[in-house]
């Protein structure tokens, strides 16, 4: 594991955003598992502007969506269908054939989990995954308590997460479940990257690098992963004891 404290969230997005660009210069077959939320929102369009000002080409990518909110249809803002098409996959002019995401509204969702586990799978496992962390220490929707060896599956969300992620919907939604990939995904990846930024993120973030790795915050599970970096902004990083902050 390594942790990284950035002066600002624009460093921080900066810093994750170049990672993926020279990843995909250096690998332009690469497979990259992204997050929805406010968190990756700067790096995404830092990507899509270096990759327009570099002119990397992300034609031959895979991309793999890491979770969705079930029952929420595409078009609707709030899920993460609708914030990856507008953030990162139109931008990046991706093509539907390279790009897996949940279907949320599917009615047979241990199928979906199975689909992009194969998809997953085909593409020949994860090169880099960008993921947040939740107020509870979720990551996608692995929920506190979810073992670390889970694969794609269908998650009873908590009243907690229920409650935060209205801040991605216009009006009162009803959030029970959520489909995401599993940890077993993350700690598989060949990379993993996990961003955080703002004092409210601080102490979960210090739980997550400081407390014990365990699946009560799932975040921890990225310090079994040798290469797992943090990139944490002062202000989420100000719990750290190892922090200057
Ligand atoms: P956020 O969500 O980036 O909107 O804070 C993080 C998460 O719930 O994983």
């Amino acid at each position: 594991m390594k942790l990284h404290i950035a002066d600002s969230y624009e460093r921080a997005s900066g810093l994750a955003a170049a990672e993926v660009c020279r990843l995909v210069q250096a690998q332009p077959e690469a497979v990259l598992c992204f997050a929805a939320g406010d968190t990756p929102r700067l790096a995404y369009s830092l990507i899509v502007q270096k990759a327009r000002e570099e002119q990397i080409d992300f034609s031959r990518i895979t991309f793999i969506g890491l979770d969705e909110w079930v029952g929420i249809p595409p078009e609707n803002e709030g899920s993460c269908h609708y914030f990856l098409q507008e953030n990162l996959i139109r931008p990046l002019g991706l093509m539907p054939a390279q790009v897996h995401l949940f279907d949320a509204l599917s009615r047979d969702l241990s199928a979906e989990t199975e689909r992009l586990n194969q998809a997953v799978a085909h593409a020949g496992g994860l090169d880099l995954i960008l993921v947040g962390i939740g107020m509870n220490g979720h990551i996608g929707f692995n929920e506190p308590g979810i073992p670390f060896d889970s694969y794609a599956h269908v998650v009873e969300l908590e009243a907690f997460t229920q409650e935060v992620g209205q801040k991605y919907f216009r009006t009162q939604t009803v959030l029970n479940q959520g489909i995401t990939l599993g940890l077993r995904h993350l700690t598989e990846a060949k990379q993993a990257i996990l961003i955080a930024n703002g004092l409210k993120k601080a102490e979960i973030v210090r739980q997550a690098i400081e407390g014990p790795v365990s699946p009560d915050v799932p975040a921890s599970v990225m310090r079994l992963h040798p290469g797992g970096l943090f990139l944490i902004e002062r202000e989420a990083a100000s719990a750290l004891h190892s922090s200057p902050a």
